[in-house]
């Protein structure tokens, strides 16, 4: 039988533009400062890297543009490896391939479903090895190992104390995908503030939003000098057009960074929303034995950009069928980047947890504005699951 009232739709992730979006727009538009140049640009980055507590911050149009920047300013470069997490949104490990550069996939931590430092470190001494010229070279590839990029997994930080140490000796440039975690701190200390440079999306579905967009964060003057020159078509000279290397059109439009610094104002309240539901959804759920919620390790400080919920293999299709039967909308987690078609032939080193993770795990709904009493029905659903299964 048909629901009699179906409830209206809990979206997955929804932003929140409660603030002075409209304000600052408007600006732009009375202005007719809208696109690549304008005040907004540069207070957005400048806000973003005193925020995150990096020396530069250079916008982009998004995340994937970043992460793309970040690693030609890093020197990666055709035939070089990057180390990647196989469980993550796919732009990095597509970065990696814009480079030219072959990813070789990681497994991820049981806990936080981060990249597997330790793993990372005995693939390194067991695999790989350090030569005359002070590089890392793959023993199996001959190739290169330049960099390595940490994906902070739904907002919950990498174990990065351990992946500075283990990059050091080896030489391998760290560069952040921070892009789910803008406010998480391990440590004491902002996600992208750690690598070499560090990333940021701005996505719809992000922590915040300015439609479409992105950030590179790093403390390196002249990495930030090159990033900021690759994302402007590399123009040498303000009036002629004289281009010294293959740019891109990355830059952010002043429009976007005008909503980016309206957000901002928002994030802290967001972070705190995030949070206390995060306690609702933990608490709410204990007592329902087959399912586990994600709470990441308690010595960091996540944004909860994202929930996750775990259950058993067999209960992860039928109990997301079931949630948005009933208007709750759920997904599944990413595949593993290292079983699709374009990734199938690469290396990848004892890949373990990630595939368990990626058969039990669902996202719930998560925006900012989530009313205790969504969370409350979210929650009543998934135990209305588990007792109609037993039936
Ligand atoms: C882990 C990760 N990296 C990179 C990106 C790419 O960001 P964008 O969509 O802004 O290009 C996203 C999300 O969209 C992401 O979740």
């Amino acid at each position: 039988m048909s629901d009699p009232s179906p409830r209206p739709m809990i979206p997955l992730s929804v932003p929140v533009l409660a603030g002075k979006e409209w304000e600052y727009i408007k600006d732009c538009l009375d202005t007719g400062w809208v696109s690549s140049a304008g005040s907004y640009v540069t207070n957005f980055e400048e806000k973003i890297a005193r925020y995150v507590g990096t020396s530069h911050a250079v916008a982009t149009v998004n995340g994937t543009a970043a992460l793309h920047v970040s690693l030609i300013g890093c020197g990666v470069s055709p035939g070089d490896e990057v180390i990647v997490p196989t469980l993550t949104f796919i732009a990095p490990i597509n970065a990696v391939r814009y480079c030219g550069a072959e990813p070789v996939f990681m497994d991820s931590n049981k806990d936080n479903l981060c990249l597997d430092i330790r793993k990372t470190k005995e693939f390194l001494e067991r695999e790989c090895e350090k030569r005359s010229d002070g590089c890392t070279y793959n023993k199996r590839t001959g190739r290169r190992i330049k960099a390595i990029i940490p994906v902070h997994i739904f907002g919950h930080p990498a174990a990065m104390d351990e992946m500075l140490d283990v990059c050091e000796e080896y030489n391998i440039d760290i560069i952040e995908d921070a892009t789910e975690s803008l406010g998480s701190e391990y440590k004491g200390k902002k996600t992208g503030s750690f690598g070499r440079a560090g990333c940021f999306s701005f996505n719809g579905n992000k922590i915040i939003t300015t439609g479409g967009g992105g950030m590179v964060v790093t403390s390196d003057e002249n990495l930030a000098k090159q990033i900021r020159h690759l994302t402007t078509q590399a123009k040498r000279d303000p009036f002629e057009y004289d281009h010294d290397a293959i740019g891109y059109n990355y830059r952010l439009p002043n429009i976007l960074a005008a909503m980016g610094m309206a957000q901002m104002e928002q994030l802290d309240n967001f972070i705190i929303a995030k949070r206390r539901n995060a306690g609702i959804y933990k608490e709410l759920l204990k007592d329902l034995e087959q399912t586990e919620f994600m709470w990441g390790k308690s010595s960091t400080k996540s944004n909860f950009w994202f929930y996750a919920l775990k259950v058993c293999k067999e209960d992860k299709n039928p109990l997301m069928k079931f949630l948005l039967k009933k208007n709750i909308q759920v997904r599944p987690i990413w595949k593993l980047n290292h079983t699709l078609q374009m990734y199938r032939e690469c290396q990848s080193y004892k890949i373990k947890e990630a595939p368990e993770a990626y058969e039990r795990y669902i996202n719930l709904p998560c925006s900012a504005n989530l009313e205790q009493e969504d969370i409350k029905y979210v929650v009543s659903v998934v135990g209305e699951y588990f007792k109609w299964k037993k039936s």
